[in-house]
């Protein structure tokens, strides 16, 4: 049910092609990385899977379901989405921001929040070591602590799929790591599919079952890290001359070597 497969998406800002059929399944309880250069469309995609764009054309299912005719909110019980960038609308409290990710589960609005909401959202919190924010408002968080909250508002939505958009771009290395090995354990736990935006190759390399590269507003190439990481590639797509190595676990590494370095 909860295979994403995409054929022949469009999707145009105005008269400016952005995306110029895309073709990608997304394998069930993996992590799949979308890479690419800055403007290449990622987010662009990622907007089109979660309904936020209209007048794209092609194809986007959900198992047997076309995403299209699944009502937001329904939808937002089986894709919770981890945004680029978030405006905070209110100077609300960290909980109750977390909090947010039930809306899509309450029974009825006026009924609110019930016990198991607010425990789920405890248990989160602690899981992503985030207890100590509980009460400070979220706009005084640092970008790197409000990066936390906003997986930890996707988490507790308690969805099969969870997309991504560059979740550890304001964290430091220690906390993109521990981000990136929860979400992997929470996914291994849960079954969930995640389809997640990242610049880091080496975080790539080292996190994703599988990795899309998208080029000219195409699906480049798709496959392992060992598969899509290489210096053909990566010249490519970044235009990058880089050096690459394997871990003992065949894990790519990636050194990009200095403009005019061969
Ligand atoms: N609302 C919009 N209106 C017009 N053009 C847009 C809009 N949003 C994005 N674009 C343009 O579409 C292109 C793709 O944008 P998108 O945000 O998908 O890129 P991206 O691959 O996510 O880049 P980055 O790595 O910088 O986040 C860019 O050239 C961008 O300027
Ligand atoms: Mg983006």
């Amino acid at each position: 049910m909860k295979l994403i497969n995409i054929h022949n998406l469009h999707f145009s800002y105005g008269h400016r092609e952005i995306l110029k059929g895309i073709d990608i399944t997304f394998k069930d309880n993996q992590i799949t990385g979308i890479l690419g250069p800055n403007g290449c469309g990622k987010s662009t995609l990622l907007k089109n899977i979660l309904g936020y764009l209209k007048n794209s054309s092609g194809e986007i299912k959900l198992g047997n379901k076309n995403l299209a005719d699944i009502s937001q909110k329904e939808k937002a019980r089986i894709i919770s989405f981890v945004p680029q960038k978030s405006q905070l609308i209110s100077d609300m409290s960290v909980q109750d921001f977390v909090l947010l990710g039930r809306l899509p589960h309450l029974k009825n609005t006026w009924d609110g929040y019930t016990k198991h909401d607010n425990e789920i959202v405890r248990r989160y919190l602690k899981e992503l070591e985030l207890e100590k924010f509980l009460d400070r408002k979220a706009t005084t968080l640092s970008g790197g602590e409000f990066q936390r909250v906003l997986l930890a508002r996707a988490l507790v939505q308690e969805t099969d799929i969870i997309l991504l958009d560059e979740p550890t771009s304001a964290l430091d290395l220690n906390h993109a790591l521990d981000l990136m090995t929860k979400l992997k354990r929470t996914m291994e736990k849960k079954d969930l599919t995640a389809i997640v935006v990242l610049h880091d190759l080496n975080l790539a390399a080292m996190f994703c079952d599988e990795i899309v590269m998208l080029k000219d507003g195409k699906v480049y190439c798709q496959g392992t890290p060992v598969e899509t990481l290489t210096r053909e590639n990566l010249k490519k797509i970044y235009n990058l001359n880089c050096d690459i190595f394997y871990t003992d676990e065949n894990i790519p590494y990636v050194i990009p070597k200095l403009k005019g370095e061969k």
